[in-house]
């Protein structure tokens, strides 16, 4: 078989080990051949594709970013788009399958071409860690480790200065960053998406952190709503598709702390660092897996598939099952958090 590979929306630390997990396994196992389209949807589109023989993933599982390139390209409704089009430029170029590596958007979209008869499989992909189906996405644990770290720093200049320090994690709206990297930094209050706290209540953990001695050091993440407002508050503007650009509530927070308890506060957005550079070791192994896995998927022919972390084990999903709303945090985590807040 002849199989094109694609990566789609933010990259992600994991998706070259994917993209070598996928290839490796059908060179060696089945003697596959494998093409990538560039820029995610968009290369389909523009038959932009290059050769993916194995000497070209050499070294790859250790690599950031994505080889392929990415975008945020919609395969049926933008220009040159169509179930069709796709149709027919897969067979004028003689592939036989696709393998989408992608988030929530992007597989909503291989779900339609599958769903058309197309021949598309899933790999999910988001450091946010919210899709349905899957117990844990790659480039989650990178995110988690590059913002843990970040906030290490962060606490030894808060001691130093006797400050409260915020820094405003990405997630989109979920929370698992904010609270993985909240409890493994030690933080003193987590704010995420799901969970309404008031300025007040977040004020009076900070102070009784303060009072302690303690330099405060509070988790936001960047789709966390205060109470008493409506949305999420960002100055960023909107995405193409109308979403809202997250990023910015940090600094209110940073700002309402030292106004409601005159504790001299600084704000960190720590943003796109989250995705950047190297994965780590677990999502080097879940990604290469995941990769090896979406080829089994192409070999058996499971169109409308994409494979999932389940527990340890590595299993097949239909693409509604992961596109039927968002994984949030659940209620016991947030608590099992909290009793570890303020005092
Ligand atoms: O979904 C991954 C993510 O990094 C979110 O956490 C964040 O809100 C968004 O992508 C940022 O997107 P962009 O790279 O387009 O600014």
């Amino acid at each position: 078989m002849r199989i094109g590979l694609l990566t789609s929306g933010g990259d992600c630390p994991g998706l070259n080990a994917v993209i070598r997990g996928a290839v490796l396994r059908g060179v060696k196992t089945f003697g596959h051949d494998f093409v990538g389209f560039r820029n995610g949807w968009r290369g389909l589109l523009d038959s932009d594709i290059m050769a993916l023989p194995r000497t070209r993933v050499r070294g790859l599982a250790r690599e950031g970013g994505t080889i392929l390139g990415t975008s945020r390209t919609n395969p049926i409704d933008d220009h040159g788009g169509g179930t069709d089009n796709i149709r027919a430029i897969l067979e004028r170029h003689d592939i036989d399958a696709v393998i989408a590596i992608g988030g929530e958007g992007s597989l909503a979209g291989a779900k339609r071409l599958s769903d058309a008869g197309l021949p598309v499989v899933g790999v999910p992909k988001t450091i946010d860690n919210d899709l349905n189906g899957t117990d844990y996405t790659f480039g989650f644990d990178t995110a988690v480790a590059i913002a843990t770290d970040a906030m290490d720093r962060l606490r030894t200049t808060g001691e130093s200065h006797h400050r409260c320090m915020v820094a405003e994690v990405m997630g989109r709206h979920a929370g698992w960053i904010a609270l993985h990297s909240g409890m493994s930094a030690g933080a003193h209050a987590v704010l995420i998406p799901e969970q309404r706290v008031s300025m007040v209540e977040l004020c009076t953990w900070v102070r009784e952190v303060h009072e302690r001695g303690r330099s405060p050091l509070v988790v936001v993440a960047e789709g966390f709503i205060p109470e008493g407002h409506e949305e999420v508050l960002n100055g960023k503007g909107v995405e193409i598709d109308g979403r809202p650009r997250l990023g910015g509530v940090g600094d209110f927070v940073a700002a309402e702390i030292e106004r409601l308890t005159g504790i001299e506060t600084r704000g960190s957005t720590l943003g796109h660092v989250q995705r950047g550079g190297a994965p780590t070791g677990f999502d080097r192994v879940l990604a290469t897996r995941l990769g090896m896995a979406a080829t089994d998927l192409v070999n058996d022919r499971a169109w409308g598939q994409m494979v999932a972390m389940r527990g340890t084990e590595i299993e097949r999903v239909d693409f509604g099952e992961a596109l039927n709303g968002l994984k949030t945090v659940p209620q016991h985590r947030w608590d099992e958090a909290k009793a570890l807040f303020g005092r």
